[in-house]
């Protein structure tokens, strides 16, 4: 008999709707014991949050999240509301004893996340936060592929994540949708909603960042508040390019903008070792691309005349997650990214191993985030404090 997995949805927005999706599809394709429950949605807009849940098929409406970390019917607090609500509402998921899954990123600022990490700490609740894009198979291959030591000695690390959608000047700031552009709500501009993703990724790949040097720009300086109606300072930062040092010895760099004309969530990165590289895009989500520089005979390395970049197509079966859906040359998208998360996040209740990232891990992401932001402001270094 499968356990119910009685779930509150915090936030129907973008997020509201891949989590949901994933709750939805988990037992169709995962062999989990767990079988989730959709109990309630939460969200500030009742008639909204009611037609959402209709579509979704929650079992009820709430417009106060304390009113679903409370109810006694609910197992699993998911937050997918804006950066700014995260810590009041895990804080309190984590002490009424549930299991919290937070959207990145985690926190406003490390001096939050610190706090967030003690409560799920203390509570003993398994919790985990939604870097999904851990959870593509190229990009698990990528780690697979270091892992296995097939890259050698790192010396570069290299990452991008590119959009193009507040180029012009009037569009708005704050409110519904585009909270994102409100330093108050937002907490940064690319630096935690991008940057974060692709340090995660770069810090499950290639180990602790030590040390950053960054510099941003906020382009448009003024925008409608679409709250106050009136034009206000904008606060965050519209690109960020910083400089990174491993605790390998690599180096790297990140870029982000949202004034990258024509790319829309491009999101690539690129590590090059001694024995090989692996590079990996985004808008190509289910290649690889793999350099073999050595190859293995007889337990010795040789130099090969076959050397060559590899577009390795992950579809099939062997390759991460992929057993779970379908023939060799399929692709699957998206939404499994959060699919695969969830089911991971479910195996690790299951067997009592925390799946990760876990609140103690995207704080490590968080640390560098804050310092990028802090070597922008002073044109510092900036000793990150990272430890995994
Ligand atoms: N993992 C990813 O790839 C990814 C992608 C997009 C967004 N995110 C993160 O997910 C979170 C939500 O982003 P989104 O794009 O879904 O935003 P969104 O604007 O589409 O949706 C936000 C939702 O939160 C609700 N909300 C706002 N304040 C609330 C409150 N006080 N109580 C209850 N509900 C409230 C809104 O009504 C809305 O339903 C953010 O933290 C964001 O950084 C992560």
């Amino acid at each position: 008999m499968a356990k119910e997995l009685r779930i509150g949805m915090i936030g129907y927005g973008f997020m509201g709707r891949t989590h949901s999706n994933a709750y939805k599809r988990l037992n169709d394709f995962f062999p989990v014991k767990h079988r989730p429950v959709l109990k309630a949605v939460c969200a500030r807009d009742p008639k909204k949050a009611q037609a959402f849940a209709d579509i979704w098929g929650y079992e009820r409406v709430e417009t106060d999240w304390r009113k679903v970390v409370n109810a006694p019917d609910i197992d699993l607090i998911d937050i997918g509301s804006p950066n700014d609500t995260h810590f009041e509402i895990a804080i309190a998921a984590a002490k009424a004893g549930k299991m919290v899954l937070c959207e990145k990123p985690l926190a406003m600022d490390v001096k939050q996340a610190e706090l967030m990490v003690k409560a799920v700490e203390k509570a003993k609740v398994p919790n985990m936060v939604w870097f999904n894009y851990r959870r593509v198979p190229a990009i698990a291959l990528a780690k697979q592929i270091v892992d296995e030591g097939r890259i050698g000695r790192p010396f570069h690390y290299r990452a991008t994540y590119l959009q193009d959608w507040t180029i012009a000047e009037d569009v708005p700031q704050g409110g519904a949708g585009l909270w994102r552009l409100d330093s108050k709500v937002a907490g940064s501009g690319v630096t935690g909603d991008l940057l974060a993703h692709s340090i995660d990724t770069a810090m499950w790949i290639n180990g602790a960042i030590t040390r950053v040097v960054a510099k941003t720009e906020t382009f448009v300086k003024k925008r409608k508040h679409q709250v106050s109606g009136k034009m206000e300072s904008v606060g965050i930062d519209d690109a960020c390019m910083f400089l990174a040092e491993f605790a390998n010895g690599s180096m790297g760099t990140f870029e982000s903008t949202r004034y990258a004309r024509g790319r829309k969530n491009f999101n690539t990165f690129e590590l090059n070792g001694a024995d090989g590289s692996v590079y990996f895009d985004l808008e190509e989500p289910e290649y690889l691309q793999y350099f073999e520089y050595m190859q293995k005979q007889s337990g010795k390395k040789i130099e090969s005349h076959l050397t060559g970049w590899r577009k390795i197509h992950t579809t099939n079966p062997e390759h991460p997650y992929m057993k779970h859906y379908w023939v060799p040359g399929t692709c699957i998208g998206y939404e499994h990214t959060f699919l695969n998360a969830l089911a991971d996040f479910v195996a690790g209740v299951e067997s009592g191993k925390p799946v990760q990232p876990d609140f103690r891990n995207a704080l490590q992401t968080q640390k560098v985030c804050d310092a990028v932001i802090k070597s922008a402001k002073t044109s510092k270094w900036v000793t990150t404090g990272v430890k995994l």
